[in-house]
């Protein structure tokens, strides 16, 4: 299956909703570099965040920033290009980070020296599957998120989300 171009896979809103939800830093602003249709944008901002939120698709590419439009983003970053998301994002000054991700992200040895770079405080997984990738069919991937109160935690905590959290 070729990927959609600039890795357009818009987040399941169920994810978005525990995100907020369990999301526990005080509203304030947030970057949403990578903002596709607004969907992350407009739940964040419907709690009470200022959002400042860009895309690629308007001209505004992630890697081209050298400094943090906010010490906050929360985003469903492109999967392809992860890895150098979470590094350039703290070496431009990102102090907090929450971001969807692949379930598998921390489990090889590149996420292993990642980890060791900028390990996460919260990773998560959630107990059901979105067809996010629109595959049709019984998903046979999940989503995750990794959390970040700092650009490296000593320690991770794990959690496991239930969808629609009281
Ligand atoms: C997985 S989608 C998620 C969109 C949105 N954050 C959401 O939660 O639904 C990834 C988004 O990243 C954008 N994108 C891809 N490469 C980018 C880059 N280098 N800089 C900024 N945005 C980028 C795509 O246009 C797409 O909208």
């Amino acid at each position: 299956m070729t990927r959609r171009d600039k890795d357009n896979y818009p987040t399941p809103r169920s994810i978005i909703r525990v995100v907020l939800q369990r999301i526990e830093w005080p509203c304030g602003d947030v970057w949403e570099p990578c903002a596709g249709d607004g969907r992350f944008s407009h739940a964040l901002q419907s709690k009470g965040w200022r959002v400042i939120e860009h895309d690629i698709k308007d001209g505004l590419d992630f890697f081209d920033w050298e400094k943090a439009q906010a010490s906050t983003i929360i985003t469903n970053p492109p999967f392809n290009v992860m890895r150098n998301f979470i590094d350039h994002a703290f070496d431009i000054g990102v102090e907090r980070m929450a971001l969807v991700c692949n379930e598998r992200l921390w489990a090889c040895g590149k996420g292993h020296a990642q980890w060791c770079r900028h390990r996460p405080s919260r990773f998560v997984n959630m107990t059901w599957r979105e067809d996010y990738l629109g595959k049709g069919g019984s998903p046979d991937r999940a989503l995750a998120v990794s959390i970040w109160d700092t650009p490296h935690a000593d320690e991770c905590k794990y959690e496991v989300w239930n969808r629609d959290i009281a």
